[in-house]
């Protein structure tokens, strides 16, 4: 399948990494130097399995700072933009999963939007009113251990 990813953090790219095996994959961030390092099999975080795989796997996998490249053709789109919680406002910021959903709904409205960023209770349900979108699904926590 094609499938994009958008943000190369943690837990994008280790998505992008482990689908890469199988998949056409296109991992968009926006941050040049991510972009840059992924392209040249580097990884942008510490992890021992991401540096690994991208060293020494056959991976199906581009990084791209062009969101219509990456979203226009895929089949799904895992959303890993960033979420960051302000204390002080008891909020969590989901501008940047907006972001990403606001490209997609123009370039490819419908591909399916798996949002793996953490978001509040009741945001797929307020997200799919405010879009008019059915194609925005939730993919709950995982965790390493
Ligand atoms: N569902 C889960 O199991 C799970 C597990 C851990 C963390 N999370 C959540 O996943 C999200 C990402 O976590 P992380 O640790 O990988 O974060 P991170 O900050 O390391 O990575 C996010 C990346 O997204 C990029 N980005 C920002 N805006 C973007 C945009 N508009 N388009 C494309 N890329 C964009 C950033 O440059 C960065 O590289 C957070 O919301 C986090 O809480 C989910």
């Amino acid at each position: 399948m094609k499938i994009a990813v958008a943000g190369t953090g943690y837990v994008g790219l280790s998505l992008a990494t482990l689908l890469a095996q199988h998949n056409e994959v296109k991992a968009v961030d926006i941050i040049p130097e991510k972009v840059e390092l992924i392209n040249k099999k580097l990884s942008p975080i510490q992890d021992d399995y991401i540096e690994k795989y991208l060293a020494e796997k056959e991976l199906n996998l581009v990084a791209t700072l062009d969101a219509e490249l990456a979203y226009k053709d895929a089949e799904f789109v895992i959303i890993a933009a960033p979420t960051n919680y302000d204390s002080k406002k008891n909020f969590f910021d989901t501008s940047a999963v907006e972001a990403v959903i606001k490209l997609v709904m123009e370039y490819n409205p419908n591909a399916i939007m798996v949002i793996k960023s953490t978001i509040p209770v009741g945001y797929t349900k307020s997200i799919r009113e405010k879009t008019g979108s059915k194609n925005i699904i939730f993919s709950p926590e995982f965790l390493r251990e």
